[in-house]
Protein backbone atom coordinates (compact mmCIF):
# COMPACT_ATOMS: atom_id res chain seq x y z
CA UNK A 1 0.00 0.00 0.00
CA UNK A 2 1.73 3.24 -0.70
CA UNK A 3 1.49 6.62 1.32
CA UNK A 4 -2.18 7.73 1.76
CA UNK A 5 -0.74 10.99 2.08
CA UNK A 6 2.50 12.53 0.76
CA UNK A 7 3.92 16.14 1.09
CA UNK A 8 6.97 17.59 -0.93
CA UNK A 9 9.18 20.58 0.14
CA UNK A 10 10.07 21.13 -3.66
CA UNK A 11 13.14 22.83 -2.89
CA UNK A 12 16.46 23.47 -4.98
CA UNK A 13 15.18 25.30 -8.45
CA UNK A 14 17.08 27.83 -7.30
CA UNK A 15 20.37 25.83 -7.09
CA UNK A 16 19.74 23.74 -10.18
CA UNK A 17 19.96 27.06 -12.50
CA UNK A 18 23.01 27.89 -10.67
CA UNK A 19 24.73 24.84 -11.75
CA UNK A 20 23.73 25.69 -15.19
CA UNK A 21 24.81 29.10 -15.30
CA UNK A 22 21.21 30.07 -15.82
CA UNK A 23 18.28 32.13 -14.10
CA UNK A 24 16.58 31.29 -11.02
CA UNK A 25 13.42 31.69 -13.05
CA UNK A 26 14.66 28.96 -15.27
CA UNK A 27 15.14 26.59 -12.32
CA UNK A 28 11.33 27.12 -11.49
CA UNK A 29 10.60 26.74 -15.11
CA UNK A 30 12.40 23.18 -14.63
CA UNK A 31 10.41 22.60 -10.67
CA UNK A 32 7.03 23.06 -12.56
CA UNK A 33 7.49 20.26 -14.94
CA UNK A 34 9.19 18.23 -12.24
CA UNK A 35 5.84 19.09 -10.32
CA UNK A 36 3.97 17.46 -13.82
CA UNK A 37 5.54 14.41 -13.68
CA UNK A 38 5.44 13.67 -10.05
CA UNK A 39 1.65 14.81 -9.88
CA UNK A 40 1.44 11.98 -12.60
CA UNK A 41 3.55 9.43 -10.87
CA UNK A 42 1.76 10.05 -7.49
CA UNK A 43 -1.51 9.18 -9.21
CA UNK A 44 -0.21 6.08 -10.98
CA UNK A 45 0.78 4.67 -7.69
CA UNK A 46 -2.72 5.50 -6.11
CA UNK A 47 -1.58 7.96 -3.47
CA UNK A 48 -4.76 9.65 -2.18
CA UNK A 49 -3.65 13.31 -1.37
CA UNK A 50 -0.40 15.19 -2.31
CA UNK A 51 0.70 18.27 -0.85
CA UNK A 52 3.38 20.21 -2.55
CA UNK A 53 4.69 23.69 -0.99
CA UNK A 54 4.76 25.90 -3.81
CA UNK A 55 5.58 29.62 -1.91
CA UNK A 56 5.74 29.76 1.44
CA UNK A 57 4.15 32.98 3.66
CA UNK A 58 8.53 33.83 4.17
CA UNK A 59 8.98 33.59 0.55
CA UNK A 60 7.45 37.50 -0.43
CA UNK A 61 11.27 38.28 0.88
CA UNK A 62 12.09 37.47 -2.82
CA UNK A 63 12.68 39.66 -5.20
CA UNK A 64 9.35 40.85 -7.02
CA UNK A 65 10.65 39.46 -10.27
CA UNK A 66 11.05 35.89 -8.93
CA UNK A 67 7.50 36.39 -6.57
CA UNK A 68 5.83 37.59 -9.77
CA UNK A 69 7.54 34.41 -12.09
CA UNK A 70 6.33 31.56 -9.04
CA UNK A 71 2.74 33.04 -9.45
CA UNK A 72 2.92 33.08 -13.00
CA UNK A 73 3.62 29.52 -13.49
CA UNK A 74 1.41 28.57 -10.73
CA UNK A 75 -1.62 30.29 -12.68
CA UNK A 76 -0.32 28.66 -15.52
CA UNK A 77 -0.51 25.21 -14.41
CA UNK A 78 -3.91 25.72 -13.02
CA UNK A 79 -5.14 27.06 -16.43
CA UNK A 80 -3.96 24.38 -18.86
CA UNK A 81 -3.56 21.05 -17.31
CA UNK A 82 -7.05 20.65 -16.58
CA UNK A 83 -7.46 18.08 -19.68
CA UNK A 84 -4.80 16.51 -17.53
CA UNK A 85 -6.86 16.64 -14.08
CA UNK A 86 -9.71 15.34 -16.21
CA UNK A 87 -8.08 12.33 -17.67
CA UNK A 88 -6.70 11.52 -14.36
CA UNK A 89 -9.45 12.70 -11.73
CA UNK A 90 -7.07 14.77 -9.99
CA UNK A 91 -8.66 17.19 -8.01
CA UNK A 92 -7.45 20.34 -6.99
CA UNK A 93 -7.43 22.06 -3.35
CA UNK A 94 -5.83 24.59 -1.97
CA UNK A 95 -4.10 25.10 1.76
CA UNK A 96 -2.35 28.78 3.31
CA UNK A 97 -3.31 31.95 3.69
CA UNK A 98 -5.89 32.47 0.85
CA UNK A 99 -6.98 35.99 1.56
CA UNK A 100 -3.08 37.15 1.02
CA UNK A 101 -2.82 35.87 -2.34
CA UNK A 102 -3.22 37.73 -5.45
CA UNK A 103 -6.76 38.23 -7.29
CA UNK A 104 -5.86 36.97 -10.12
CA UNK A 105 -4.64 33.86 -8.74
CA UNK A 106 -6.69 33.28 -5.96
CA UNK A 107 -9.39 33.20 -9.04
CA UNK A 108 -7.89 30.64 -10.87
CA UNK A 109 -7.61 28.41 -8.03
CA UNK A 110 -11.11 29.16 -7.28
CA UNK A 111 -12.01 28.12 -10.16
CA UNK A 112 -9.76 24.60 -11.04
CA UNK A 113 -10.97 23.60 -6.93
CA UNK A 114 -14.63 24.45 -8.56
CA UNK A 115 -13.77 22.00 -11.80
CA UNK A 116 -11.87 19.72 -10.14
CA UNK A 117 -14.71 19.42 -6.73
CA UNK A 118 -16.41 15.70 -8.26
CA UNK A 119 -12.87 13.84 -9.30
CA UNK A 120 -12.34 10.94 -6.81
CA UNK A 121 -8.75 10.24 -7.76
CA UNK A 122 -5.22 11.87 -6.31
CA UNK A 123 -6.03 15.23 -4.57
CA UNK A 124 -3.44 18.00 -4.98
CA UNK A 125 -3.18 20.26 -2.38
CA UNK A 126 -1.18 23.28 -3.34
CA UNK A 127 0.09 24.72 -0.94
CA UNK A 128 0.39 28.34 -1.70
CA UNK A 129 1.20 31.87 1.00
CA UNK A 130 1.35 28.80 3.16
CA UNK A 131 3.18 28.41 6.70
CA UNK A 132 2.53 26.25 9.79
CA UNK A 133 2.64 28.96 12.18
CA UNK A 134 0.26 30.97 10.00
CA UNK A 135 -2.03 28.36 9.51
CA UNK A 136 -2.04 27.07 13.31
CA UNK A 137 -2.52 30.93 13.90
CA UNK A 138 -5.49 31.23 11.18
CA UNK A 139 -7.18 28.09 13.39
CA UNK A 140 -7.05 29.42 16.67
CA UNK A 141 -8.54 32.79 16.03
CA UNK A 142 -11.22 30.87 14.06
CA UNK A 143 -11.87 29.03 17.42
CA UNK A 144 -11.45 32.22 19.60
CA UNK A 145 -14.19 33.63 17.20
CA UNK A 146 -16.34 31.00 17.76
CA UNK A 147 -15.97 30.70 20.84
CA UNK A 148 -14.80 26.66 21.21
CA UNK A 149 -12.69 25.33 23.96
CA UNK A 150 -9.19 25.61 22.61
CA UNK A 151 -8.56 21.24 22.11
CA UNK A 152 -6.19 19.70 20.30
CA UNK A 153 -9.19 18.13 18.31
CA UNK A 154 -11.08 21.57 17.92
CA UNK A 155 -7.26 23.19 16.77
CA UNK A 156 -7.20 20.26 14.20
CA UNK A 157 -11.16 20.81 12.70
CA UNK A 158 -10.55 24.57 12.52
CA UNK A 159 -7.17 24.11 10.39
CA UNK A 160 -7.47 24.69 6.49
CA UNK A 161 -8.38 21.11 5.21
CA UNK A 162 -9.92 19.18 8.15
CA UNK A 163 -10.63 16.43 6.37
CA UNK A 164 -7.31 15.81 5.17
CA UNK A 165 -5.60 12.90 7.33
CA UNK A 166 -2.10 14.15 8.44
CA UNK A 167 0.68 13.45 6.09
CA UNK A 168 2.39 10.00 6.72
CA UNK A 169 5.73 10.90 4.49
CA UNK A 170 7.48 14.50 3.95
CA UNK A 171 9.99 14.66 1.30
CA UNK A 172 12.42 17.46 1.34
CA UNK A 173 14.34 17.55 -1.89
CA UNK A 174 18.04 19.19 -2.32
CA UNK A 175 18.93 18.26 1.33
CA UNK A 176 18.33 21.09 3.61
CA UNK A 177 17.80 19.52 7.09
CA UNK A 178 14.62 21.95 7.94
CA UNK A 179 10.98 21.97 7.84
CA UNK A 180 10.54 25.10 6.58
CA UNK A 181 7.03 26.20 8.47
CA UNK A 182 5.56 23.26 6.48
CA UNK A 183 2.31 21.67 8.10
CA UNK A 184 4.08 21.80 11.34
CA UNK A 185 0.98 20.82 13.28
CA UNK A 186 -0.25 18.38 10.61
CA UNK A 187 3.45 16.23 10.71
CA UNK A 188 3.56 15.59 14.36
CA UNK A 189 4.15 11.82 13.47
CA UNK A 190 5.15 11.87 9.81
CA UNK A 191 7.90 10.12 8.36
CA UNK A 192 10.48 12.57 6.76
CA UNK A 193 12.76 11.59 3.58
CA UNK A 194 15.42 14.40 2.80
CA UNK A 195 17.03 13.84 -0.56
CA UNK A 196 20.04 15.68 -2.15
CA UNK A 197 18.33 15.31 -5.67
CA UNK A 198 17.11 18.77 -6.79
CA UNK A 199 13.83 19.42 -7.17
CA UNK A 200 13.74 19.75 -11.25
CA UNK A 201 15.45 16.81 -11.52
CA UNK A 202 13.30 14.42 -9.45
CA UNK A 203 11.77 11.65 -11.02
CA UNK A 204 8.94 8.85 -10.54
CA UNK A 205 12.24 6.89 -10.01
CA UNK A 206 13.43 9.17 -6.66
CA UNK A 207 9.50 8.44 -5.50
CA UNK A 208 8.96 4.95 -5.92
CA UNK A 209 12.49 5.06 -3.65
CA UNK A 210 11.04 6.96 -1.43
CA UNK A 211 8.04 5.37 -0.78
CA UNK A 212 10.08 2.13 -0.45
CA UNK A 213 12.35 3.68 1.69
CA UNK A 214 8.86 4.78 4.12
CA UNK A 215 7.30 1.28 3.69
CA UNK A 216 10.45 -0.03 5.86
CA UNK A 217 9.97 2.48 8.39
CA UNK A 218 8.53 1.27 12.09
CA UNK A 219 5.88 3.91 13.09
CA UNK A 220 5.63 4.05 16.74
CA UNK A 221 3.42 6.80 17.58
CA UNK A 222 5.39 6.60 21.13
CA UNK A 223 4.33 3.35 21.57
CA UNK A 224 6.33 0.82 21.84
CA UNK A 225 7.84 -1.85 19.29
CA UNK A 226 5.19 -4.68 19.00
CA UNK A 227 2.83 -3.32 21.40
CA UNK A 228 3.09 -3.17 25.54
CA UNK A 229 4.73 -6.32 27.10
CA UNK A 230 6.91 -5.43 29.98
C1 LIG B 1 12.12 26.00 -4.29
O1 LIG B 1 13.34 26.29 -4.85
C2 LIG B 1 11.00 26.82 -4.88
C3 LIG B 1 10.44 27.80 -3.96
C4 LIG B 1 10.81 28.02 -2.72
C5 LIG B 1 9.37 28.63 -4.49
P1 LIG B 1 14.24 27.51 -4.36
O2 LIG B 1 13.91 28.69 -5.19
O3 LIG B 1 14.12 27.71 -2.90
O4 LIG B 1 15.68 26.97 -4.74
P2 LIG B 1 17.02 27.12 -3.91
O5 LIG B 1 16.76 26.63 -2.53
O6 LIG B 1 17.39 28.57 -3.96
O7 LIG B 1 18.00 26.25 -4.64
C1 LIG C 1 10.76 26.01 1.36
O1 LIG C 1 11.87 26.33 0.64
C2 LIG C 1 9.53 26.58 0.70
C3 LIG C 1 9.11 25.93 -0.53
C4 LIG C 1 9.65 24.87 -1.07
C5 LIG C 1 7.98 26.54 -1.19
P1 LIG C 1 12.75 27.62 0.94
O2 LIG C 1 13.83 27.63 -0.05
O3 LIG C 1 11.88 28.81 1.04
O4 LIG C 1 13.31 27.29 2.41
P2 LIG C 1 14.58 27.84 3.18
O5 LIG C 1 14.62 29.33 3.00
O6 LIG C 1 15.78 27.18 2.59
O7 LIG C 1 14.37 27.42 4.60
MG1 LIG D 1 15.15 26.94 -1.31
Amino acid sequence: MPPQHIGIIMDGNGRWARKRNQVRTQGHLEGLKAAKRLVKAASDMGVSYLTLYAFSTENWKRTQEEVGFIMGLVKRYLIEEMDFYRQNGIRIRHTGDFAGLPVDIGREIRRAMEDTRDFRGLQVILALNYGGRDEIRRAVERLVRAGVSVTEDAIGQHLDNPDIPDPDLIIRTAGELRTSNFLLWEAAYSEYYISDILWPDWTEADLTAAVADFQKRERRYGGVPGGNEP
